[in-house]
């Protein structure tokens, strides 16, 4: 009998943008059979040059990459401001793309790409592709399973001081495009959405501390770095299953207590592991119980696995089944961030009209590096 691995071929891979994230894809991509990464670009070229030593591929410009015959797959990260203008040269040179997330800045720049995607028959995904860890399938399979009843709220928290202490480069962090809904709001709507289905509406308020941040990190200490975006955002999600969730995301939170985010249903309730990483810990409490459980995890990819959406990606273009980190799921994500200013602005309840479908589960029991069942 053949291996399920023997029909999957490795699709070859280039990464335009080398900053900081660019390590976890470069080594991610040498965990998956499906992707062989060849070669990398960067607006700074010494950039793409120490990365493309490191990780033993070319440095190529921008241009050659993109007019590279021989790359199926681009995987874009770029900074938000530019990832829908980096993702359409991406289309528009017949690659499929992968980028990093928010999709885009707009929803309608976001549109626009699926729409170039759909004209040219080719894949559009989308980080965070977190929700295929193990952390975050267990949690798919205890609702599933029916282990809360029907989900009826939950709570999801996202409270930082802000990431101007320890990243290199904090200024976009602040810019249209980023801000902690666009920045790490993509993990926790994503995870919701995988956890429960799409959302109908929005309701929110937002704020902002302070017109500008001092940088403290060792790169621009002392630097004051010009906010552009709230750096609070509190609101209210209503998923098509009814279920409600409380969220919160900020910058201006110095410490809470809270978990990052917690599902309760008719029958018991669900601690759900931070978004933003593969792991545990789960924890349930069950109607009956006198005390929480801790759920062992039951899938593959408990360490961090950045790539896995691709290598999903990969494997779906050959065997023609949908992929998990879907533009269609980025775009809905990106339409509810985007809902929080509005309903904002508005003072009420913000429809989402771009719906998208809930990410099949994997299976139970998949061998390593066999996505595909
Ligand atoms: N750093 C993290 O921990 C992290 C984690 C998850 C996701 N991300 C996401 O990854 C993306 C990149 O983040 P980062 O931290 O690596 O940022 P970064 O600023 O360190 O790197 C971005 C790189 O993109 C390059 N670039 C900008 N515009 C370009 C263009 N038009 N064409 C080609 N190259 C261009 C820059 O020169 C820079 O080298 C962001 O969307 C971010 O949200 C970052």
């Amino acid at each position: 009998m053949s291996s399920p691995l023997s029909s999957i071929r490795p699709l070859s891979v280039g990464i335009i943008g080398c900053g900081n994230i660019f390590s976890a894809y470069a080594k991610g991509c040498a965990l998956f059979r499906a992707l062989s990464l060849k070669s990398c670009a960067d607006l700074n070229n010494e950039l793409a040059l120490s990365r493309a030593r490191e990780f033993q591929i070319a440095a190529v410009s921008i241009p050659e990459l993109l007019a590279d015959p021989g790359i199926d797959i681009v995987i874009n990260l770029t900074v938000p401001r530019v990832h829908a203008a980096v993702s359409m040269d991406i289309l528009r040179a017949g690659k499929h793309v992968y980028s990093e997330k928010p999709l885009g800045v707009t929803v309608e720049e976001g549109r626009a790409l699926l729409d170039l995607a759909v004209e040219k028959n080719l894949r559009v995904g989308c980080a965070p592709d977190t929700f295929l860890g193990a952390g975050y399938q267990t949690c798919r399979k205890l609702i599933d399973d029916g282990w809360l009843g029907r989900p009826l709220a939950g709570t999801a928290f996202m409270l930082a001081a802000g990431p101007e202490s320890w990243h290199p480069n904090p200024a976009f962090f602040y810019q249209r495009g980023a801000g902690p809904m666009m920045d790490m709001g993509p993990y926790y709507i994503t995870a919701l959405v995988h956890l429960l289905g799409p959302i109908k509406s929005v309701c929110a308020v937002t704020a902002m501390a302070r017109s500008e941040r001092l940088a403290t990190c060792k790169e621009h200490f002392g630097e004051m770095l010009p906010v552009e975006v709230p750096t609070h955002f509190s609101g209210t999600l209503l998923f098509q299953n009814g279920a409600v969730i409380t969220i919160s995301m900020s910058f201006d939170v110095v410490g809470h207590q809270h978990k990052p985010i917690e599902i309760y249903g008719a029958e018991g309730s669900l601690v759900a592991p931070d978004p933003n990483t593969f792991g545990g810990p789960v924890s349930v409490f069950r109607r009956g119980f006198e005390e929480w459980a801790d759920i062992p995890l039951i899938y593959g990819y408990e360490e961090n696995s950045r790539s896995i959406g691709v290598a999903d990606m990969a494997h779906a273009i050959q065997s023609g089944r949908p992929h998990r980190c879907d533009g269609r799921l980025a775009l809905h994500a990106l339409e509810v961030m985007s809902a929080f200013e509005k309903s904002h602005e508005a003072r009420g309840w913000v429809e989402i009209e771009n719906q998208c479908l809930q990410p099949d589960a994997f299976p139970l029991g998949l061998p390593p590096q066999v996505l595909d069942a």
